[in-house]
């Protein structure tokens, strides 16, 4: 049998519900923040990665799906979204609309990793990009969002953790401190640290293999090498934070894995008990030099990005409840062949009033209708016989009280209107009618209680 690929998921199911749950309060709390969508290619040219996240990063070195496209260009799946919009922010000259530019994404991305739990070579992840300010309100506001996506789908145990690397000045003079103090010491690091040591060495901070190492524990700390400037500016994305209501601890260990990151980084983390060690939820930063980087104009910038998979873990282990439809309203039976047509028109017709609607398609005995009526869990359940029909009429029943009715087939639509609304009650506090601020219509996922 051809199985999927390693480190890939087939979603499907209730998971597939749980997944598109969390990518609607994803898409509600964008739109509150007034974030456009944006979409950008799958696959983008090799270079965009290498210039963009970086040489000496495990990502591009490692873990890149490259391929030669059939006119023999350089092509690479994409490993993470923020270049992939940077290039279309300047590409589609998008700076000279109006800035900031704020745009939010969700798709698949892909990294030839070891697959383990929570590493997947095929992850899906949301995040978001502001492009065009510098101002730290608005670095508050993007951490502040990401917290309020966890907060709104039921999370609890997350823990924000924040540093600065500061401007090119206070990173280059890190950088030299980096030099010395791991010189002396390079030798009992990895392979790959030597390498880093050479072309980027706050790279050897991030490392997975020497995280342990005593020396790489003891390593001067960014934050004591902002010059005066760059301390000011991670201050005021403190007090923002502050007045935002957002509980944060500094941790000066937070480098993050990709070399486009200036000032403010940070890393939301499941805290959870049973979670394993990758366990950070969410990241991101500032990257005032990318747009330059990739041959545009001077832009300042900052996103994060969360990996959904890792966040539907942790709801998982926390046992939130999400307001999830697993039922339908309806489940409508027939005898025999002869009432299968009306059964399909009347489907449509329901479908269309706005019911969830199924019926029977593979020619089963009423009883064995009955039983799939009961897999699904039918709110309501209506059968089509011969007589009823010929008085246009339907008999409809509870598929919990058992309560049954006859009533005409003028009259369904009205009738399952108001059981269904009599049963949901008009007061909704779920997440999706109180993000989106209208009374409850029946559309949203929790009226099934
Ligand atoms: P990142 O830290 O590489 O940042 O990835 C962000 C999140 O994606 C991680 O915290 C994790 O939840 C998820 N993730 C990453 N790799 C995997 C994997 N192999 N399997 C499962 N989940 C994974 C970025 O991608 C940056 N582009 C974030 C950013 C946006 N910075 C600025 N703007």
């Amino acid at each position: 049998m051809i199985t999927k690929p390693k480190g890939c998921i087939d979603l499907y199911g209730h998971e597939a519900k749980v997944w598109k749950y969390v990518e609607q309060i994803v898409d509600s709390v964008m739109e509150k923040y007034h974030y456009g969508y944006i979409r950008t290619p799958l696959f983008e040219s090799t270079e965009l990665f290498h210039r963009g996240v970086g040489d000496s990063t495990d990502i591009v070195t490692k873990e890149t799906y490259d391929f030669l496209d059939r006119g023999k260009r350089e092509m690479t799946l994409r490993p993470e979204g923020t270049a992939g919009v940077v290039r279309s922010y300047l590409e589609n000259k998008m700076y000279g609309e109006q800035n900031p530019v704020k745009v939010y994404y969700n798709g698949t991305m892909y990294r030839y990793e070891r697959p383990q739990s929570g590493r997947d070579r095929e992850l899906t992840q949301f995040g978001m990009e502001v492009l065009g300010s510098d101002d730290p309100m608005v670095d508050a506001e993007v951490i502040s969002l990401a917290v309020q996506i966890y907060k709104l789908l039921g999370l609890k145990g997350i823990k924000v953790k924040i540093n600065s690397l500061g401007d090119q000045e206070s990173r280059m003079k890190y950088r030299e401190e980096l030099i010395q103090y791991f010189s002396p010491h390079i030798n009992d690091f990895c392979e790959d640290c030597k390498e880093r040591f050479s072309k980027n060495p706050l790279r050897i901070l991030d490392c997975k293999v020497d995280q342990n190492n005593e020396i790489l524990k003891k390593a001067p700390t960014t934050i004591e090498y902002l010059n005066e400037e760059s301390k000011k500016r991670f201050s005021s994305v403190c007090e923002f934070l502050d007045l935002l209501q957002i509980d944060y601890e500094v941790d000066p260990k937070i480098v993050r894995g990709l070399d486009y990151y200036n000032h403010t980084v940070f890393e939301i983390e499941a805290d959870i008990k049973g979670f394993g060690s990758n366990n950070v939820l969410g990241g991101g930063g500032r990257y005032n030099g990318l747009c330059e980087t990739l041959g545009g104009p001077s832009t300042p910038a900052i996103g994060f990005a969360s990996g959904i998979g890792r966040l539907v873990k942790a709801l998982e282990l926390e046992n939130v409840e999400l307001p999830i439809k697993e039922d339908i309203d309806l489940f409508l039976l027939y005898v025999s062949e002869d009432e299968k047509k009306y059964a399909a028109y009347l489907s449509q017709e329901l479908r269309l009033a706005g019911f969830v609607v199924d019926t029977e398609y593979t020619s089963r005995s009423l009883k064995a209708q009955f039983k799939q009526a009961d897999r699904l869990k039918a709110k309501y359940i209506a059968v089509l016989n011969e007589e009823d029909l010929n008085n246009y009429e339907i008999k409809i029943k509870n598929n919990q009280t058992k309560e049954e009715e006859v009533i005409s087939l003028d009259a369904i639509i009205y009738y399952l209107d108001e059981k269904l609304v009599d049963e949901m009650g008009d007061d909704c506090s779920c997440s999706d009618c109180s993000i989106n601020d209208h009374e409850c219509s029946g559309d949203c996922h929790c009226h099934d209680d």
